[in-house]
């Protein structure tokens, strides 16, 4: 198990690039790969989670070539794949093993997915229920739990009302719906990040979005994609509140999208008294974009919840951080969700704060912080979760002496050139 010992740090100051989107790379291979010609992706994330994505497509009978730079698919349509030799391995993926379901529900060949030892905890009925619905036949273990053993049926088009608004279900159902005649829809009880939405608009699929329902025509002919991937707001969300919690630092974080499904964590730093602002906004493949200015202040407490978490659900971890070194006490309700992320995200960051010596109360869908004025160095666990071990990281750089993490090669999954970047930072 690999571990890192971080120093804190005396201010931070550059600029950097965050690495390509994870969401949007993952979308970028399946749409391409059922498109019809030679696709191009442009900064394609080279991270475990999203290769997963790719090589399953490559098992599928797809020619993938990687330039070293760009990644070229060349998709034969939406039923141009051919059966798996073997069982499709997602790793540590969810998007991976929840998307391709809805893929996968659609052919003519049966396929099963598994997955490492946390996605095999995470829950997928969620996914196989709509499109059991849809004429799907999916079997799971018990509970709705990988692996996933797909044969294939023949889809309709159902109009699914989501009790959970969850950007892989949302993204699942609609895969499907390429492959049924007539329109499918999604409504869900709040807005998830609409990047599955946004692409297949550009290979020119009929998708119409009316407030919270999404509607999609099948049977259409995918054209090539061609897109460059913006950088991923979710890894940059580290480096965003470690610009604003360092004493004395000045960061600018160049190229990251800034869906605004995405960015709830900018909202919420900002009521908390952050100085954070956008320029050369721009639209980059369909997707906003801009360069992110960051200077630190001093963060006071705040109470959150709702629409306002759910923007932010995936920088949960490293908001936790922030709130530590706040003035005053934070409250996050309304996010239950993150029970099962990649690790259960509230246990995860209750346990490492409480070591950190800091007052922390947990909460069934949430936390209560009481900030400190500094975090005691000491050793703590990601659980295999990448966003607590690099929140933890970040946490390291404002404690009182050298923090130990253990079990970082998670991070792999996301960001790997994660350390260098914090790296490149450090004055
Ligand atoms: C993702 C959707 C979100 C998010 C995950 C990536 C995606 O999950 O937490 O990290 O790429 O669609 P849910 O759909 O479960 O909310």
């Amino acid at each position: 198990m690999i571990h890192n010992n971080i120093k804190s740090a005396k201010s931070l100051s550059g600029e950097i690039i965050p690495p390509p989107d994870k969401s949007i790379s993952h979308r970028a291979v399946i749409i391409s790969c059922l498109s019809e010609g030679r696709s191009i992706i442009r900064n394609f994330l080279r991270a475990e989670d999203p290769v997963r994505t790719l090589d399953a497509f490559r098992h599928m009978g797809i020619d993938v070539e990687d330039n070293g730079k760009d990644i070229i698919t060349h998709g034969k349509g939406l039923n141009g794949l051919k059966e798996p030799q073997n069982i499709i391995d997602c790793g540590n993926s969810g998007t991976t093993m929840r998307l391709l379901s809805g893929v996968l529900a659609g052919q003519s060949f049966p396929a099963t997915l598994t997955g490492d030892a946390s996605l095999m905890r995470r829950p997928m009925q969620r996914a196989i229920s709509p499109l059991s619905e849809m004429g799907a036949l999916i079997t799971s273990k018990k509970g709705g739990y990988p692996p996933l053993h797909i044969k294939p049926g023949e889809l309709k088009p159902i109009h699914y009302k989501s009790p959970l608004a969850s950007a892989q279900v949302k993204s699942s159902i609609l895969l499907a719906g390429l492959y049924c005649h007539g329109v499918t829809s999604v409504t869900e009880p709040e807005k998830s990040r609409d990047h599955t939405e946004r692409m297949l608009k550009t290979v020119g699929v009929n998708i119409e979005i009316k407030g919270l329902t999404v509607s999609i025509t099948g049977k259409a002919r995918l054209n090539p994609l061609d897109i460059t991937i913006p950088g991923d707001f979710s890894s940059a969300a580290f480096f965003i509140v470690a610009g604003t919690i360092v004493y004395n630092s000045n960061v600018v974080i160049k190229n990251v999208g800034i869906n605004p499904t995405r960015t709830g964590l900018i909202d919420i730093l900002k009521r908390m008294g952050a100085d954070i602002r956008f320029e050369n906004t721009r639209e980059v493949s369909g997707e906003p974009v801009a360069d992110i200015y960051i200077k630190s202040v001093h963060l006071t407490g705040i109470e959150l919840g709702g629409n306002e978490i759910l923007r932010a659900l995936d920088e949960f971890p490293i908001l936790c951080i922030a709130a530590s070194v706040a003035s005053g006490t934070t409250k996050i309700r309304g996010a239950r969700e993150l029970r099962v992320k990649e690790s259960d995200r509230i246990a995860s960051m209750a346990r490492a704060l409480k070591k950190m010596n800091v007052d922390v109360e947990e909460l069934e869908d949430g936390i209560i912080i009481k900030g400190a004025q500094r975090l005691w160095a000491t050793s703590v666990n990601s659980y295999g979760d990448h966003r607590v071990a690099m929140a933890l990281t970040i946490a390291g750089l404002v404690s009182q002496g050298e923090m130990n993490i253990e079990n970082t090669e998670c991070i792999n999954t996301s960001f790997p050139e994660f350390f260098d970047t914090l790296n490149k930072l450090r004055t």
